[in-house]
């Protein structure tokens, strides 16, 4: 029997062209920098965008965003306000600054009725900032929304690509597209990560270089499209088709 919930979600959805989820197997990596600065570069291509995030246990995009003072109205659902151009929905509208432990299963419910209530336009990209790891929310994601894409960020470490081969081959055998990988942070000249990725038989994106003066433009959306990780994340999207 297919879940009903499956098919609201999916009528919710159904107006957006492309849904994409920034994902990795761990946290660190910059995967809020790379979802927020990526949906930015697509609203200021003349794109259609949201942002939705649902990293329940530690959301960050309302703070890079600078999205305080906004709320969703509800109408028929919920209405996400519109921060910087970008159609904007998280967790956070429902938790404030207050911590919100939740346990598996209730990331899951929240999860489901989030996608179930917001109401997104018709966007020609969605951007969803993931949790860290291969957990509920990808699962989840995967189950719910038919057409759901990955790009997958890690560090030059090889540590974090251990974890990102990991995902990969998971989305691999649930037969779910990779538009491709990030190298973030990167440091060193060192074009290993790049290998490593085509051995996986997966587009290498590109790499990010690591900017130290990113922390200024936390919250300054402006300054933020200015750094070098900007630049670069617009060069990944035009050489992408995005
Ligand atoms: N390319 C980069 N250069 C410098 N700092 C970065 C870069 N990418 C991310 N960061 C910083 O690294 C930290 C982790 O990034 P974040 O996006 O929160 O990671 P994640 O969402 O994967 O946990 C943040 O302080 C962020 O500002
Ligand atoms: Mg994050």
């Amino acid at each position: 029997m297919v879940d009903p919930r499956t098919t609201i979600i999916n009528q919710r959805l159904k107006k957006i062209r492309r849904i994409i989820a920034v994902s990795s197997g761990k946290g660190g990596v910059g995967k809020s920098l790379v979802a927020t600065t990526l949906a930015l570069t697509l609203a200021h291509k003349g794109y259609k965008t949201g942002l939705f995030d649902i990293d329940f246990t530690s959301p960050s995009t309302h703070v890079i965003l600078g999205a305080e003072n906004t709320k969703p109205i509800e109408e028929k659902g919920l209405v996400p306000p519109t921060i910087n151009g970008l159609e904007y929905m998280s967790l956070i509208y429902f938790t404030r600054d207050q911590a919100a432990p939740l346990r598996g299963e209730d990331t899951s419910n929240a999860l489901i009725e989030l996608l179930s209530v917001t109401r997104w336009s018709e966007l020609d990209f969605l951007v969803i900032d993931m949790p860290p790891g291969i957990g509920d929310a990808v699962l989840d994601l995967i189950r719910f929304v038919k057409s759901i894409e990955f790009i997958i960020i890690t560090t030059s470490s090889q540590l974090a690509f251990e974890t990102v081969k990991k995902l990969a081959i998971l989305l691999r055998e649930l037969k779910i597209p990779v538009i491709g990988i990030i190298e973030n942070m990167k440091m060193n000249p060192s074009d290993n990560i790049k290998k490593e990725t085509e051995k996986l038989d997966i587009p290498f994106l590109g790499a990010i270089p690591y900017d130290s003066s990113v922390e200024e433009a936390i919250g300054n959306v402006q300054k933020l499209l200015d750094t070098a990780i900007a630049q670069k994340i617009k060069e990944i999207t035009s050489n992408n088709g995005l």
